[in-house]
């Protein structure tokens, strides 16, 4: 799940409100990420649109669900049921929500329905409560499709770890942040006899923060590149799974797996979905995920040396404090709208390879102002189709010119003026210890 994916999604909505699988999908990335007000929202303009739509009905229960109003996605999802019966995701919700409500023997009948109709969807919370027989558990990451384009793993295990192979010069601009990763955690990994001479204690994350697109997962793979480390992208969303109750379980197997692949950089994205978590789930499992978390990155049981710590999230705002003590995410670094000059070196980068004539990047960059990393290369992307077109028809491969970007350069908006209206309120309203400083420097605006 993406930010870029729900601003996308977002935008492609504006110009076709009516469009009910775009809208719904929407929904669902809004409410795995915790945005519930706004899931529930879509959720209903879709069934505005198309009143009986089962996905529609079976999302917005689940939002009910999640904000603790049991009764109301019971009514919903009996609805749905009535309709269609053999709905399994209806049929696992609706025992959720009768179990959450204190219906147990209800709950027990709907789970057994579910199961019967798909063996495989077997649900660890469910089983515990309802006391069906015990199935195999399943771990969240069996059958998930990790976008890792890197096979050098045999083990199929192992099938997301990756050996990145970009390195800090991929990566245009954000020096500061790559300094900032270089102090914290490859200085301390490099040298650590002699951290450990001056009696520096290695250890500690690094949060990254700030708006879709800019290059946060970039520079995450590219700094377990610069030192030759493995890299595990860990979406929380994953751990989390909010409907299979072994996260803790998932969370603990991935830390033995890194430390089972030193050196190796755990990078966490979306982090802020745990934050979350907490007030939307119920209660005590949250917690029991964030202490668990908090624990492996305390390395209280296990050594936690040759692994590297980065998280990444749009929504800093959402994370529990108690995430920012020392040796956890202890520095939290934001990660800007690449400037003038990192623009002309990520448009560099992006060029690379391509039939380039002669370009002014000096010129584009100039006219890309907001632009992220992520809206760059949708801007090169219309260039290249454009040219694609073009070379067809003359059957040759024409070069790319400085003409030929800013022609289409209208067609490509800035995505990141939003995540700052909204990152604006947080600097400005709810900046303890100048957390967010970085924000209103950015912005130009002068602390309240
Ligand atoms: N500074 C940069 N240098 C080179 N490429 C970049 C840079 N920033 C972004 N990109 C490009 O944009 C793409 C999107 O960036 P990335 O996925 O790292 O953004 P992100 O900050 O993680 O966004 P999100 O918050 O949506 O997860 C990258 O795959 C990369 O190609
Ligand atoms: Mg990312």
């Amino acid at each position: 799940m993406k930010e870029e994916s729900i601003g996308a999604l977002k935008t492609a909505l504006k110009y076709s409100p009516e469009n009910i699988p775009l809208r719904l999908q929407l929904a669902e990335l809004l409410l795995r990420k915790g945005e519930l007000k706004e899931a529930e929202q879509h959720c209903k303009s879709a069934l505005k649109y198309a009143p009986g739509d089962r996905r529609a009905k079976v999302l917005l229960a689940s939002v009910y669900y999640l904000t603790r109003e049991y009764s109301t996605a019971i009514v919903i999802l009996e609805e749905v049921l009535s309709e269609y019966p053999k709905s399994v995701d209806a049929l696992l919700l609706i025992s959720r929500a009768l179990l959450a409500d204190g219906s147990k023997m209800q709950a027990a009948e709907y789970y057994r329905k579910a199961l019967d109709i798909e063996p495989g969807a077997v649900d660890d919370e469910l089983d515990e409560h309802l006391r069906l027989p015990a199935h195999e558990g399943l771990s969240a990451f069996e059958d998930d499709d990790y976008d890792d384009d890197d096979d050098d793993y045999d083990s199929e295990d192992y099938a997301f770890i990756e050996k990145p192979d970009i390195n800090f010069k991929d990566v245009g601009g954000l020096d500061d942040v790559k300094k900032e990763i270089d102090l914290k955690i490859i200085k301390p990994l490099k040298f650590a006899e002699l951290y450990k001479a001056y009696g520096k204690k290695a250890g500690g994350g690094i949060l990254l923060y700030g708006p879709p697109g800019c290059g946060k997962t970039h520079i995450a793979r590219a700094t377990a590149g610069e030192i030759e480390a493995k890299f595990m992208n860990i979406t929380i969303d994953d751990v989390l799974d909010m409907w299979i109750g072994n996260s803790e379980k998932n969370l603990h197997e991935l830390f033995e797996i890194a430390r089972n692949n030193k050196p190796c950089v755990m990078f966490f994205d979306e982090v802020d979905a745990l934050g979350a978590s907490r007030s939307d789930m119920r209660q005590s499992s949250g917690r029991h995920l964030i202490n668990q978390f908090l624990a492996e990155l305390d390395g209280i049981e296990k050594n936690n040396e040759g692994l590297l710590i980065l998280g990444a999230t749009n929504a800093p705002w959402h994370l529990d404090p108690a995430f920012r003590r020392p040796g956890r995410f202890d520095r939290v670094v934001f990660v800007a709208p690449p400037d003038e000059a990192a623009r002309v070196s990520i448009l560099k980068l992006m060029m690379k390879g391509k039939p380039v004539g002669k370009v002014d990047y000096q010129k584009v960059a100039a006219q890309t102002e907001g632009f992220s990393g992520a809206d760059i290369a949708a801007l090169i992307d219309l260039v290249i189709e454009d040219k694609l077109e073009a070379s067809f028809s003359s059957g040759m491969a024409q070069s790319i010119s400085t003409d030929d970007i800013l022609k289409v350069i209208k067609k490509q908006k800035p995505t990141t003026r939003e995540w700052f209206n909204t990152a604006k309120n947080y600097a400005l309203y709810a900046n303890e210890s100048g957390l967010y400083d970085d924000i209103l420097n950015y912005l130009k605006i002068k602390k309240a």
